[in-house]
């Protein structure tokens, strides 16, 4: 790997804070902004008075377990601009998150949201080994997506030097990638492995790239699938995480010296594990949907909003502050195949764990009279083309078996047949009827 030892710019002080200075500047923080919520946000202040509690309530962190969870319905209610809790005036920029159907979840930043968002993703390039002085390719959308334009001001907060790409002309990006050595991309993993065919197309070496190292988030994905790009690229690969309601890019961050699971910045956003089911705090370490508050935010602030997101909350280890476990899958991916939970990144997992398979796959449900079947399309690699097909079908449903616990039928596709992504991967096809 080619993990820089340039001498780091210091860390910001609270990266290195003790717990409890943590603890009660976070419990300030979220004085300030369930009030600043509650003040100028009257479906806000209607859902607190509606669930019998009040900001003044809050005089320890545990006290936010009164407060009412807020979901992307609290949001959607809200649009355009009805969450924002200053005037429009203030308002520098909005982003918007994607939906699929319907009116998209608008969100707000204030200048001063815009500073604070660019400090924690330059601390979160920092954390993946980046410094000033490197070039940083950005092949996350611009728009209203917020992983380009988040990913910008953050390396160029940092002193990078830009390399707007956005998502698509994926030639284009081999191109720029070999002419412009960046020295760090940032991307989601899906298009990565796009990215890197492309290489291996144009017959140009990775390895001898001047890329030491990827930060790639937007959507789930596995260790597998981690070590498949570093070994491929020979670079480090760190997982960044964020959601829009909650900033963008940068909420959370892996640290390149521990790889291990996301550390949240939690001067900026407090986190909870719940039981998605019952809404009961769960204790750190057990797995659940995670939940935020944030801390700061002025235009848009959000008070312990359902992320979906399944994870667990674990301990620091490169930095005092928590972390979060790579994210499993959204409550909305589970698949229920006759009967068992089952995520994209546990057929992900066992697909990496066979050398001839590549990491392209498509997972169709569908329903054969009262029986969901599982069909996994996956592409063979392009050294293995050809040869051992049946074994390596026989072998991943084997695994799949054992591991996840449904049977499946595996179709084994020559390479580059499966639909590329440029940005976030649709892996999950359900065609099951929809049940009300
Ligand atoms: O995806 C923000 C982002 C951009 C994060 C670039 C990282 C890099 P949304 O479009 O609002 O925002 O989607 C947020 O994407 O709730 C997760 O389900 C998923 N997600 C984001 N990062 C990760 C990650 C951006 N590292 C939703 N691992 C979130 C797993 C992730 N899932």
């Amino acid at each position: 790997m080619k993990y820089d030892k340039h001498p780091r710019r210091a860390l910001d002080p609270i990266e290195t804070a003790s717990i409890d200075e943590l603890r009660a500047l976070q419990l300030v923080r979220m004085q300030w902004s369930i009030a600043h919520a509650y003040n100028n946000v009257p479906a806000y202040k209607k859902l607190c008075d509606e669930n019998g509690v009040h900001p003044f309530e809050l005089k320890q962190l545990d006290d936010l377990q009164r407060f009412p969870f807020t979901t992307k319905a609290y949001l959607r209610d809200a649009y355009p601009f009805n969450s924002f809790a200053v005037p429009m005036t203030d308002v520098v920029r909005v982003h918007a998150s994607s939906g699929t159907t319907g009116k998209p979840t608008v969100v707000g930043y204030t200048q001063n949201d815009i500073n604070v968002w660019a400090d924690v993703v330059a601390r979160s390039i920092r954390a993946a080994g980046g410094h000033a002085g490197d070039k940083v390719h950005i092949s996350y959308g611009y728009g209203l997506f917020t992983g380009g334009m988040g990913a910008h001001y953050g390396a160029e907060r940092l002193g990078c030097t830009v390399i707007p790409m956005s998502g698509g002309q994926t030639e284009k990006q081999v191109q720029l990638m070999n002419d412009f050595d960046p020295d760090i991309i940032m991307v989601t993993p899906s298009y990565m492995l796009n990215i890197i065919d492309e290489i291996e197309r144009q017959g140009l070496d990775p390895h001898k790239m001047a890329l030491r190292c990827g930060i790639f988030g937007a959507e789930p994905w596995t260790d597998e699938m981690r070590k498949n790009i570093e070994n491929r690229l020979g670079i480090d690969a760190v997982d960044i995480y964020g959601l829009s309601e909650v900033m963008g890019p940068g909420v959370a961050m892996e640290c390149i010296e521990t790889k291990d699971g996301p550390t949240i910045w939690e001067d900026h956003f407090y986190p909870e594990i719940i039981d998605p089911n019952t809404g009961e705090v769960l204790p750190d370490g057990e797995y659940g949907e995670l939940v935020f508050t944030s801390l700061t935010k002025e235009a848009l602030p959000i008070i312990r909003y359902r992320t979906r997101d399944l994870t667990r909350l674990l301990p620091g280890t490169a930095r005092p502050m928590r972390r979060i476990d790579k994210i499993t899958g959204r409550s909305d991916d589970m698949m229920i195949i006759r009967g068992v939970n089952v995520f994209p990144t546990q057929i992900e997992e066992q697909i990496l764990k066979i050398p001839a398979l590549a990491p392209h796959y498509e997972i169709v449900v569908a329903k054969q009279g009262n029986l969901d079947t599982v069909l996994v399309k996956v592409e063979l690699t392009a050294e293995a083309a050809g040869a051992r097909q049946e074994q390596s079908a026989k072998e991943l449903a084997h695994h799949i078996k054992a591991v996840v616990g449904i049977s499946t039928q595996i179709e084994i596709l020559p390479p580059g047949t499966i639909p590329r992504s440029e940005g976030k991967a649709k892996r999950v096809f359900d065609n099951r009827p929809k049940v009300k």
